[in-house]
């Protein structure tokens, strides 16, 4: 039986009706429209449906709804402020990072909440595979998307020197 539960997506309180079965993916594709995250494997395997929760990255497909009441969400739509992209979403494409883009909501994802955890340095190639490890891309354009969170950390350092 449905239930009415509430969820703080992208800023905005959200009271939606679901099934207890329901993952977090299936509401926000099927009762929002948030349809960045991407149903691939549906089983945890390839990240494409990877969203920010509390600012972790996390596979929305392996979450239930309502176990995510009280948490803040953030997917990809939430992060332009206006017509300005992210400067994570603005590196990937400069990068020439997507290619198919069925990858590339929640590379971006996970890519954002690796970026906020740590502004201190500029990190090296394996670190920055090993925050995208999670995620699979079937184009295998592995390198340009390293090179857009290199263009993406470089850009945050610079940001902050300045203050
Ligand atoms: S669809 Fe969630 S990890 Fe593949
Ligand atoms: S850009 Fe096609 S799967 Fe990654």
């Amino acid at each position: 039986m449905k239930q009415i539960i509430h969820l703080d997506i992208n800023g905005e309180a959200q009271d939606i009706a679901v099934e207890p079965y329901h993952t977090l993916l299936q509401v926000l594709r099927d009762e929002l429209g948030l349809i960045g995250a991407k149903k691939g494997c549906d089983t945890g395997g390839c990240g494409c449906c990877t969203v920010l929760v509390n600012g972790k990255a996390v596979y929305s497909c392996m979450v239930f709804a309502m176990t995510a009441q009280g948490k803040t969400i953030t997917t990809v739509e939430g992060l332009a402020d206006g017509a300005t992209l992210d400067p994570v979403q603005q590196a990937f494409i400069e990068a020439g990072a997507v290619q198919c883009g069925y990858c590339t909501c929640g590379m971006i994802m996970s890519a954002k909440a690796y970026l906020s955890s740590d502004g201190s340095h500029l990190p090296g190639d394996l670190e920055m595979r090993q925050a995208i490890a999670g995620n699979l891309c079937r184009c295998t354009g592995y390198q340009k998307i390293v090179d857009a969170i290199r263009l993406a950390a470089s850009r945050r350092m610079e940001t902050s020197a300045k203050g």
